[in-house]
């Protein structure tokens, strides 16, 4: 196993979409364990292929504990064939490293994907860590990021300032309305 480099945002790799995996051999296992130990030694509670540069559709979650036993879970070739309702709730990101705010989500999913040995799996998860993670890591496979689904733009706007992590995503001039005439607000 090999901890693996995190790419970081803002990066061109984090936007693109990614592939399907059809081969379930020793090189597909490797990547799956070596995105484990680098979720594992960043204290994440998942990590999709592109925030380790590879573009495909592999993610990992482990939702256990600090003083459970771990119990990771790969995803390949993820794909949400039911979702229902709404929830919101704080997330962070290891692309996106300190950065923390709400985030709108589905709160019941079922999730079809295949294990590491090829074989069809169904997940259903409702109003929980599982269920948040599952939505987070395969918007990555899509190259989706959590700051288009900020329940306040502003908020995670002024979060990735905070940490040095202004994009470009979002333009605050857009998020702001400045009303004519109150060009001199002060803000203290
Ligand atoms: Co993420």
């Amino acid at each position: 196993m090999a901890k693996l480099q995190l790419v970081l945002y803002p990066s061109d790799t984090l936007n693109q979409k990614t592939k399907k995996i059809t081969r379930f051999d020793s090189a597909t296992r490797r990547l799956a364990q070596d995105m484990l130990e680098t979720m594992y030694a960043n204290n994440g509670v998942g990590l999709a292929a592109p925030q380790v540069g590879v573009l495909k559709r592999m993610m990992v979650i482990d939702v256990s504990g600090e003083d459970e036993p771990r119990k990771p879970t790969v995803f390949i070739n993820p794909e949400i064939i039911e979702s229902s309702g709404e929830m919101t709730g704080n997330e962070g990101c290891l692309s996106f490293p300190g950065v923390f705010f709400e985030v709108r989500r589905r709160s019941r999913i079922v999730v079809k994907f295949q294990n590491l040995a090829g074989k069809e799996q169904k997940l259903a998860a409702a109003d929980n860590l599982l269920c948040r993670a599952i939505q987070h890591e395969l918007d990555h496979l899509e190259g989706q990021l959590f700051v288009d689904k900020a329940v306040s733009k502003l908020a995670a706007e002024l979060e990735l300032s905070k940490n040095g992590l202004l994009g470009e995503t979002i333009d605050i001039a857009q998020t702001v309305k400045i009303p004519a005439g109150e060009t001199e607000l002060m803000f203290g």
